[in-house]
C-alpha cells in the first residue's frame, strides 16, 4: 500500500515500513554501522553520528522525483535501505538496495523490492526499471531473480571492486510484466 505524505512516500508490506529518511533515524543507523556495501565504497569505520547525519541530510536534500530513497522498518528499527535514480524523460530507474548483515537471508529485500517495484511501475508509471550487480553479488542477484526481474545481461570489465576488475550483471523489469508474476 502507498500512501502520499509530505515529504515523499511511505508504503508498507506484511513486515516492512517503506518511508523517506528521517533525522530520527540517527541512532537506529549508527546503532547498525552504517549500511553495508559491497563494493568497499562504506561504510566509514567507525561509523559515527556525523556519518548518519551527513548521510540522511543527503537524502533528504535529494529531490524525490529523481532520487527516492527508503529506509526499510522491521519492527520499528532500521535495518537498510532501498533507493532509486530516476530519469524521467525516459521514464526508467536504476534501483539498488542494502540491509544490515544480522538480517539477511530472511527474504527482507525481496520483500522491500517488490512494494518499490510495484510502486514505480504502477504508480509512478515508470517503463522500466534495472539493477545492477557486480557478476560475483550472488546474494544480490538472487534477490532480482527472486523478484521475477529479467537477467539481460554482462557487461565486462567496467568496474574495479575490491581492487579487481570486475563485471556487472544486469536485471530489469518492465512495467507490463509486473502485473504478470
Ligand atoms: C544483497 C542483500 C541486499 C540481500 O538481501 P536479503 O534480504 O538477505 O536477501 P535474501 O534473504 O533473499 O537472501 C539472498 C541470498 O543471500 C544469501 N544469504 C542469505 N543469508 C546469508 C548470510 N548470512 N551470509 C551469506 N549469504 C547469505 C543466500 O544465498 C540467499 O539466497 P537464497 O535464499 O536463495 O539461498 C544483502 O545481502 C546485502 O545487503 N548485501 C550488501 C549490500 C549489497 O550487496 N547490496 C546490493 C548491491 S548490488
Amino acid at each position: 500500500m502507498a500512501v502520499i505524505i509530505p515529504d515523499g512516500v511511505a508504503l508498507s508490506t506484511s513486515r516492512l515500513e517503506l518511508r523517506p529518511f528521517e533525522f530520527r533515524d540517527v541512532e537506529d543507523i549508527v546503532s547498525m554501522g552504517g549500511f553495508p556495501t559491497w563494493d568497499g565504497s562504506g561504510p566509514p569505520s567507525p561509523y559515527m553520528k556525523r556519518h548518519a547525519e551527513k548521510l540522511i541530510a543527503q537524502k533528504i536534500l535529494d529531490s524525490w522525483e529523481t532520487n527516492p530513497s527508503f529506509v526499510i522498518v522491521l519492527d520499528g528499527v532500521v535495518v537498510g535501505s532501498i533507493g532509486m535514480t530516476v530519469n524521467q524523460s525516459y521514464e526508467t530507474a536504476e534501483i539498488g538496495y542494502t540491509l544490515q548483515r544480522e538480517h539477511w537471508g530472511n527474504g527482507i529485500i525481496p520483500e522491500a523490492l517488490k512494494a518499490v517495484l510495484s510502486w514505480a511501475l504502477r504508480d509512478l508509471g515508470l517503463a522500466k526499471v534495472s539493477a545492477q550487480a557486480d557478476i560475483r553479488n550472488e546474494r544480490s542477484w538472487k534477490v532480482m531473480d527472486k523478484v521475477g526481474m529479467t537477467r539481460e545481461g554482462i557487461s565486462r570489465s567496467d568496474h574495479v571492486i575490491h581492487n579487481v576488475r570486475t563485471g556487472m550483471v544486469w536485471y530489469s523489469i518492465l512495467r507490463e510484466e509486473f502485473g504478470k508474476l
